[in-house]
């Protein structure tokens, strides 16, 4: 017999083949890191970004204008064609409900569960930091399915509502986000890993890394989301076999989206401005 989940899978991608792509948004440039953690994986995956810079950032936006928004990027991507949805943005992951997904009418990959499966399996973590936008945190997405896995977890969790917007003006190097980031790390000691909930927050690596100290494991989504992405795909059997051009849209156009996209997949992409608001 097949399982409720196979046979949900089956439902939404009844029409869909292989070769088409996968949709991605985020609020803006982070969700650009999980994209490219699924193209490092899948590199015959043809990839639609969407990055909602007209509202980021999603982090101080409410639970209801958060889902109207992935309402309207899910249809705008369900109409290009798209297989599979990512939600690269934890803001957006932590109003995932039910309804919501239903009404998404494609399979939906988000970016909380695979990073928290990972976690409640090392059990050597026993003390571990999660820092994330006020949204995430105030969801407690990741407290509490942490803590419903490994009661023996002690969590310190804590928003850092300037870190997104800090790295969208592309200060995610240098002195302004070192500054930004001891502040809001400050008192968060003996941690054994700090999980960065936010898919922005991979650019700050470095930095954290120099703050936190070599005996901090630094969790993240990229990798572990690739890895969802590609079973998700396996067991809808919907790999491809052949790329085409990945393709860009931001509903706000700024210089820092156009730099980090570049950064990211080269020079020669196709970026395209699309507001999805009414005006
Ligand atoms: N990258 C996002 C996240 O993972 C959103 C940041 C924001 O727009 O506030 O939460």
């Amino acid at each position: 017999m097949r399982s409720r989940r196979s046979l949900a899978l089956s439902n939404k991608t009844k029409y869909a083949t292989a070769r088409a792509p996968i949709g991605v948004f985020d609020s803006g440039v982070g969700g650009l890191t999980v994209a490219s953690g699924i193209e490092g994986l899948l590199p015959q995956e043809t990839l639609i970004y969407f990055g909602d810079t007209e509202h980021l950032p999603y982090g101080d936006k409410s639970r209801h204008a958060i889902r109207s928004y992935i309402a309207n990027i899910s249809t705008f991507l369900a109409d290009r064609g798209c297989k599979l949805i990512v939600v690269a943005c934890n803001s957006a992951s932590s109003v995932l409900d039910d309804e919501l997904l239903q009404h998404m009418a494609l399979p939906v990959v988000n970016v909380i569960d695979p990073v928290v499966e990972s976690v409640v399996k090392n059990k050597d973590l026993r003390r571990i930091g999660v820092i994330g936008t006020r949204r995430t945190v105030r969801s407690e997405a990741y407290s509490a399915k942490i803590k419903a896995a490994r009661p023996d977890v002690e969590l310190l969790e804590k928003a850092t509502p300037l870190l997104a917007s800090v790295i969208e003006e592309g200060f995610y190097d240098g002195e302004v986000a070192r500054l930004v980031l001891s502040k809001y790390l400050d008192g968060m000691d003996r941690m054994d890993a700090l999980i960065l909930g936010c898919t922005h927050y991979p650019l700050l690596k470095n930095t954290i890394r120099e703050i936190v100290g070599d005996d901090v494991l630094l969790i993240d989504a990229p990798d572990v989301v690739a890895t969802s992405v590609k079973s998700t795909l396996i067991q809808m059997d919907l790999v491809s076999d052949q790329r085409e051009d990945h393709q860009f849209f931001v509903s706000d156009l700024t210089e820092n989206f156009q730099e980090m996209a570049r950064l990211f997949f080269g020079s020669s992409i196709a970026l395209t401005e699309h507001s999805l608001s009414e005006h």
